[in-house]
């Protein structure tokens, strides 16, 4: 019997490609850059499985050119916003993602983020690089306290509940907007609060929401005003939930005091964006999972979905079960 057909959208480590191999013929588009989509509408012609990235659009048409022997749809990530699950569930795919593994990774990125931010470790590093140090200085470099301050989560999952665990070890006060209270969020003493306030009273506000129709722009020129004039905003999720150019405006004008993000709108930032103009702003190219333990394991979870997709096994982590309703 023939080995089913896989593509897999983009190299991935091997500790996930190497189980694909043992059981399916995989086909891995080779480049660093995404596959441009007429090269994906026609490399996913017959595939049994597609190995998709937060960075491939999965819609109809992709499904369509995949063609109706196409079993399921395994993402590298935990998001899944490039996925219409709609149109997955009309032909009666499961789409596996990889929550959890990428949890801890995620927070200690945000929490970095935060601190850096907070003691403007990459003005400081400029400052130095460019020759300007010239003797120690009593109101040089002059930032915020983390340690005990009022840190505002927006969306307590897994990851804003990791980045309450690491702000409690710093005597923060938590607070936190989510739809339901947080089953442990008492243990820290977070507190359950509505947007408006933690906007006005956290000193960092940090996003950890999915970006679904509710979320995007979440973060405004509205929002921001509420914020306080020395918060600093971190993104660590999806970039279309905070509005770019009234991020821009807010920094510009000392609306608030600094941003840090690993996501962005338009993601990647292009070099000349009004963002990359300011200097109270930091900006990474979406590495909150970037650890190699980490991805090892996104790659195992997403090979593991995938495999199990094939079979016509339960997806160990599905994101919309209701397929197996019908
Ligand atoms: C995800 O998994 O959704 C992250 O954004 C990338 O790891």
């Amino acid at each position: 019997m023939s080995k089913p057909h896989v593509v897999v959208m983009r190299r991935i480590p091997e500790a996930g490609l190497s189980l694909l191999r043992a059981a399916a013929d995989v086909r891995v588009w080779p480049e660093e850059m995404p596959m441009p989509r007429a090269t994906a509408l026609s490399w996913v012609a017959g595939a049994d499985g597609l190995l998709t990235l937060l960075t491939d659009r999965v819609d109809g048409a992709l499904l369509e050119a995949a063609g109706p022997q196409l079993k399921v749809v395994s993402n590298f990530a935990v998001g899944y916003d490039n996925v219409d699950i709609a149109a997955c569930n009309r032909r009666s795919i499961p789409v596996g993602n990889t929550p959890g593994v990428l949890t801890e990774a995620t927070a200690d990125l945000a929490f970095a983020l935060l601190m850096a931010a907070a003691r403007r470790l990459l003005e400081a590093d400029r400052f130095v690089r460019t020759a300007q140090w010239h003797t120690w200085m009593p109101l040089g470099f002059l930032g915020a306290a983390v340690h005990g301050s009022s840190i505002g989560i927006i969306g307590m999952g897994r990851i804003g509940y990791a980045l309450a665990r690491r702000c409690a070890g710093f005597d923060c006060r938590i607070l936190y907007h989510n739809r339901h209270p947080h089953p442990q969020a008492d243990r820290l003493g977070a507190e359950l609060v509505s947007l408006d306030t933690l906007l006005a009273q956290s000193d960092f506000v940090s996003v950890h929401t999915p970006l679904v129709a509710e979320t995007e722009r979440l973060i405004d020129d509205t929002a921001l005003h509420k914020m306080k004039r020395t918060a600093i905003l971190v993104n660590t999720a999806r970039g279309k939930i905070v509005d770019s150019m009234a991020l821009y405006r807010a920094l510009r004008d000392s609306v608030i005091a600094y941003a840090a993000l690993d996501v962005t709108n338009p993601e990647p930032l292009p070099a000349d964006h009004p963002l990359l103009t300011l200097d109270n702003i930091i900006v990474t190219p979406h590495i909150g999972s970037a650890t190699v333990a980490t991805r090892d394991q996104m790659a195992r979870l997403a090979a593991e979905n995938l495999l199990a997709g094939l079979c016509g096994e339960r997806l160990p982590f599905c994101v919309n079960p209701e397929v197996y309703d019908v």
